[in-house]
């Protein structure tokens, strides 16, 4: 997904802009750009990284207090220095970067081409900068007029910054479907596609909404809609520190966010679980009654966020008794679902801006569901389209697999299970608060978890060069083989498959051989003894077992070729904690293969196109 940065103030724009940009590589992109407003407006931009527009600017004068970059996530148009953004309008009038996709391009550059408007670029953006131009000369308009008008022809997702070359002193933003995010300094603002290039100068932030336009100088900031209704700008304040972006001494993003799990998870409890056993979710607070009685809730989601739905299902099934389904969310939008009034739709999402997501919690509001949300961004599209909802504080993801985030929205989902079946007596006192003291205990008990890493690693050197991979696990650990065999899918691009292990003997069970290393996650839980025999099952045909296990067991110790002992937890829990390890030996196999373990080939940490 692309990244947008702007700056405008008494700074020299340029440092700021790059800096910005690689703070933003982690979203994925293709190529690059910036322009530079000193009078007359520069672009320079080109195929690659950010390194490579560097070198590419080399020592041509770069001053201007006026900018903007992009980093580009092609949607429209190869990857390649033509269709990089910036772009500008055909006789030069506009300047443009663009996040998102104008759906109804090809209608516009028709029209614009038989206007006499022609096109150097083969994208959706350059559309729009000549539409703006267009309406602008045709009209005898000002640019703000100009850029507010064509917004309201276009169809689809924008963020956008704009320069007008006959007003150098302002910057233009406008957001329908892509994030934009304002950052307000001194004589001075920034803009980015999210606060991680702001907060190290900033922590005032304006998170722009769909539909809205921002007029931007040094020292004012104008905010409309697209309809020229004037509005109030909300100001809020960041709680992020650059320290949270920084890889702090580790590695990678990955492996730093792995270890960042027991802060993740106790932030995500604190304030809302206490030592009292009580449980207090705010933003689900006037729709509880809702949630409490509802005939059905809808889980919807995409890959990892989709597996901790999956987990969801089991804890408010079993805790709370009301039936769940849980829907990837790129299916339910297409498929014509059943969706009554009285269901709850929940929609889980670390970057609250995954396209299919947003798609799927519109089409619900459209059958009159109430939707919450649960969602890692403050601010994102997520949280602002759905009724409620809780936010997990995992801080900033910068990893494309997603690790934190899982084990943060899997806690979410336990509280609201608990609650749930606490509210409606269908769990005993006892469970209650066995759950809730187990959840407060989960933080130590990943602390103890981390400390196998060395054990971890050496087990992934006997795993790394496996063509194949099988996980296996039952109830509650079947969406963790999911979720261990996606990421050791997306980061050591070794193809591997999540299995119910019961289901081993309807089919994969032909795959086992000495060259198949098998996964099982087999803690001990109701299911435990079948387990057991589904390991004895894969050890009879010679395939390589990596167990997954309780502290201090000896009988599956006995069977398995590799053991990774993980401290007791109920089982309603044990998501939590196994899944960790699974983290870690995709992360260390990942690196032995020499896989780009935080920016994985063909890879976006938010998906916001379809
Ligand atoms: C998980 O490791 C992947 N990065 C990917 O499956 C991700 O979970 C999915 O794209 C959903 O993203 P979201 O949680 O931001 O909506
Ligand atoms: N649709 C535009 C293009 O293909 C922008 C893509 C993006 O969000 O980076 O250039």
């Amino acid at each position: 997904m692309c990244g947008i940065v702007g700056y405008i103030g008494f700074r020299d724009a340029f440092p700021i802009l790059i800096k910005g940009l690689k703070r933003l590589e982690y979203r994925g992109y293709d190529s690059a750009g910036i322009a530079l407003n000193n009078g007359n407006i520069k672009v320079y931009k080109c195929k690659g990284k950010v390194s490579d527009l560097e070198s590419f600017i080399g020592n041509d004068d770069i001053s201007g207090h006026v900018g903007m970059g992009h980093t580009r996530w092609a949607t429209h148009g190869v990857p390649n220095d033509i269709n990089a953004h910036p772009h500008k309008s055909q006789n030069g009038h506009f300047t443009l970067i663009h996040n998102g996709i104008i759906e109804n391009y090809a209608e516009l550059r028709k029209k614009l081409s038989n206007r006499g408007y022609s096109f150097k670029s083969e994208t959706d953006s350059e559309v729009l900068a000549n539409l703006i131009e267009y309406i602008y000369l045709k009209g005898n308009v000002t640019p703000e007029i100009a850029i507010r008008l064509a917004l309201t022809k276009v169809e689809g997702a924008y963020g956008l910054v704009i320069m007008a070359n006959k007003q150098p002193d302002t910057l233009f933003a406008a957001r329908k479907g892509s994030p934009l995010v304002i950052g307000v300094g001194e004589d001075e603002y920034f803009l980015a596609s999210d606060a991680t290039p702001i907060v190290e100068y900033t922590k005032s932030v304006i998170y722009l909404n769909d539909n809205d336009v921002a007029i931007i100088k040094k020292d004012e900031l104008v905010l409309k809609n697209i309809k020229n209704d004037t509005l109030t700008p909300k100001v809020q304040k960041l709680d992020l520190d650059i320290g949270q972006i920084d890889k702090n001494g580790f590695d990678h993003f990955m492996i730093k966010e792995i270890y960042e799990q027991p802060k993740a998870i106790s932030d995500t409890f604190r304030g809302r679980v206490s030592a009292t056993h009580d449980i207090t979710l705010g933003g689900l607070y006037d729709i509880l009654p809702k949630l409490e009685n509802a005939r059905r809730i809808l889980i919807i989601g995409c890959g990892t966020s989709w597996h901790a739905g999956m987990v969801g299902e089991y804890l408010i099934e079993e805790l709370a008794r009301i039936p769940v389904e849980v829907e990837y969310a790129s299916e339910f939008r297409y498929r014509k679902p059943v969706i009554y009034k009285d269901d709850i739709v929940i929609a889980i999402s670390q970057s609250g801006e995954t396209a299919d997501t947003l798609a799927a919690i519109k089409m619900a509001k459209e059958a009159g569901t109430t939707v919450l949300g649960i969602c890692n961004v403050v601010g994102s599209s997520i949280p602002r389209e759905t009724d409620g909802g809780v936010y997990t504080h995992a801080g900033p993801e910068i990893g494309v697999a997603s690790t934190k985030a899982f084990t943060a929205q899997v806690t979410v989902l336990t509280m609201i299970a608990i609650l749930l079946g606490k509210r409606r007596g269908s769990i005993d006192n006892y469970l209650y608060k066995e759950l809730i003291d187990g959840l407060i205990s989960l933080p130590n008990k990943i602390e103890e978890v981390l400390k196998h890493n060395n054990v971890i690693k050496e087990i992934s050197s006997h795993i790394k060069d496996a063509p194949n991979c099988l996980y296996l696990g039952r109830g509650y650990l079947f969406p963790v083989a999911l979720e261990g065999a996606l990421k050791l899918k997306e980061i050591s691009y070794i193809h591997a498959e999540g299995y119910p292990a019961a289901e081993m003997k309807h089919g994969p069970i032909a795959l086992i051989d000495e060259k198949m290393p098998v996964v099982v996650i087999a803690t001990k839980d109701s299911s435990y003894e079948k387990i057991v025999s589904n390991i004895q099952e894969v050890k009879a045909r010679k395939g390589v077992v990596l167990a997954i296990v309780t502290q201090g067991d000896t009988v599956i110790k006995n069977m398995a070729d590799y053991v990774i002992e993980i401290p007791e937890i109920p089982e309603q829990l044990a998501a939590l904690l196994t899944v960790i390890p699974l983290q870690l030996l995709s992360y260390h196999i990942a690196i032995m293969r020499g896989c780009n373990v935080d920016q994985p080939r063909n890879l976006a940490k938010s998906v916001t196109v379809e």
